[in-house]
């Protein structure tokens, strides 16, 4: 059976098509979307430019898989969490979208705490109010743009937007619902007790489904615009991190990913919704019914390293064959990664970057070592918090470090933990691909999906605890 997976990322749209009797990918296309950035801390995207760049993801895809368009059995949807778009009574957006690296809404997080304690958020929600979720851009808009608040009759996360335009209906799914900060996590639901305290109308919110359900079908418009057939189903998908979870097999209670690229994210699957809550971790529901997931986000993991990247003019390559050069520790050079503020573990925007202990002997391949391994001392922090101090057998490591060698032993030996890779390199498309297949019935759950076409690829193992000392004296000198 073959199955599209859509995944709208903040660069642009992607989609796949899968054969989900075989696990192979038989065609991948992706589409850019222009990020603007009108004034300081603002991050928006015209949804409209979504839709553009979906269509032709969409028809490149299913033209290059060399299949008619009937063939494609259900269409899963994923993409970036958080996103604030506002449509009209005729489903037009009212403003460009608010994204979740937006951080105009510092002012409003403080105001929803006056409302609700910390604790409160937390328990409910799973996380505290923090600038580009989607309740404080909300919040925003109310604050600044008033008469674009009253026009609103839909709040839709990014990819419920591209289902409005597939189906016509409006919904999204449990996980991408969590990252809101006005589902109940609990209960699976919109918070009506916060919905009333915040005076917020309760129809702006579409209904919410498990992540496997399907929510509509394709019109005959969107079929004209896409190349699918009118009539495909339509599943409710979710974000790009609990579907980037699953396509790495990540659907039982203690099992943990890491996906590092620009950001470093630890994911840990859970059967409870938001245990004790704690400072930097954040829970969700994930995209598998009855199950949630704690995570920790690194703003600036390799992203970190990409700055370094820039400022030296080397390549990556060079780089690691640097770090490589260099013992575990950087003879005391250390490198705290926070370059715009962190989420996991401090929950401050405010942090900043440093180096740390550099003396004049030092050349600048211990600079290049003590980047590496900030960022990974960084990750470690999440991990502690993700696995409450309880190592998982293996750590399934994914994201564009985990196809190097030098990260995947650096992570194992300053997690102290076996990591493995997955034969899948599609990630968030691909889980909601599976998705889809799981919704049109091709399998009888997620678990059942991930374990028929999810296997390890690589296993590498903890070779030395020679990071410690090191990890020591970057934690007291990045303490805050
Ligand atoms: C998750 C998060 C990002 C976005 C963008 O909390 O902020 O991963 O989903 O991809």
């Amino acid at each position: 059976m073959l199955v599209l997976g859509i995944d709208l990322g903040t660069s642009g749209a992607r989609a796949i098509v899968l054969d989900a009797d075989d696990g192979q990918v038989l065609a991948r296309a992706s589409s850019p979307v222009a990020l603007h950035h009108p004034v300081a801390g603002a991050s928006e995207q015209n949804p409209n430019d979504w839709w553009i760049a979906a269509c032709s993801a969409i028809g490149t895809a299913i033209a290059d898989a060399g299949c008619s368009k009937g063939d494609i059995k259900a269409v899963g949807l994923t993409g970036q969490m958080h996103g604030c778009t506002l449509v009209d009574a005729n489903n037009a957006p009212i403003r460009p979208a608010i994204l979740w690296n937006d951080q105009r809404s510092i002012e409003q997080c403080a105001n929803l705490l006056s409302i609700r304690a910390d604790a409160h958020w937390r328990t409910v929600c799973g996380k505290p109010p923090m600038a580009g979720l989607t309740l404080p851009s909300l919040c925003w808009v109310r604050d600044n743009e008033p008469e674009v608040f009253q026009r609103a009759t839909g709040l839709l996360l990014p990819k419920d937007y591209l289902r409005m335009c597939l189906t016509g209906d409006r919904a999204t799914d449990v996980g991408d619902a969590s990252g809101t900060m006005l589902l109940d996590l609990a209960s699976r639901q919109w918070s009506t007790d916060l919905l009333d305290a915040l005076d917020l109308p309760h129809h702006l919110l579409p209904p919410v489904h498990e992540s496997h359900a399907v929510t509509g079908t394709v019109t005959a418009e969107a079929a004209m615009a896409t190349g699918l057939a009118a009539g495909t189903r339509v599943v409710a998908g979710s974000g790009d991190q609990q579907t980037g979870a699953i396509a790495c097999g990540i659907t039982t209670p203690g099992s943990v990913s890491l996906n590092l690229g620009t950001s470093g994210v630890l994911f840990g699957a859970t059967n409870v919704p938001s245990d004790t809550p704690r400072k930097g971790l954040h829970a969700f529901c994930h995209g598998v019914p009855e199950t949630w997931h704690v995570m920790g986000v690194m703003l600036s993991a390799g992203g970190a390293l990409r700055w370094w990247r820039d400022i030296t003019g080397a390549s990556y390559d060079e780089l690691t064959a640097e770090a490589a050069s260099v013992e575990p520790g950087a003879e005391g050079v250390l490198f705290r990664p926070y370059l715009s503020g962190e989420r996991t573990p401090h929950e401050d925007a405010s942090l900043s970057a440093a180096f740390n202990g550099v003396r004049l002997h030092h050349g600048r391949e211990h600079l290049t070592r003590a980047v590496f391994e900030g960022i990974a001392f960084g990750l470690r922090d999440g991990f502690e918090l993700v696995t409450g101090g309880e190592s998982p057998n293996t750590l399934r490591f994914t994201g564009g470090a985990s196809s190097h060698a030098f990260w995947r032993q650096l992570i194992a030996d300053v997690m102290v933990c076996p990591v493995a890779t997955v034969n899948i390199d599609d990630g968030s498309a691909f889980g909601a691909a599976l998705l889809g297949a799981v919704g049109a019935g091709c399998f009888t759950d997620v678990h059942d999906a991930c374990k028929t076409l999810v296997n390890e690829a690589s296993q590498t193992t903890p070779t030395s605890d020679r990071h410690l000392d090191a990890m020591a004296r970057w934690c007291a000198a990045s303490a805050v």
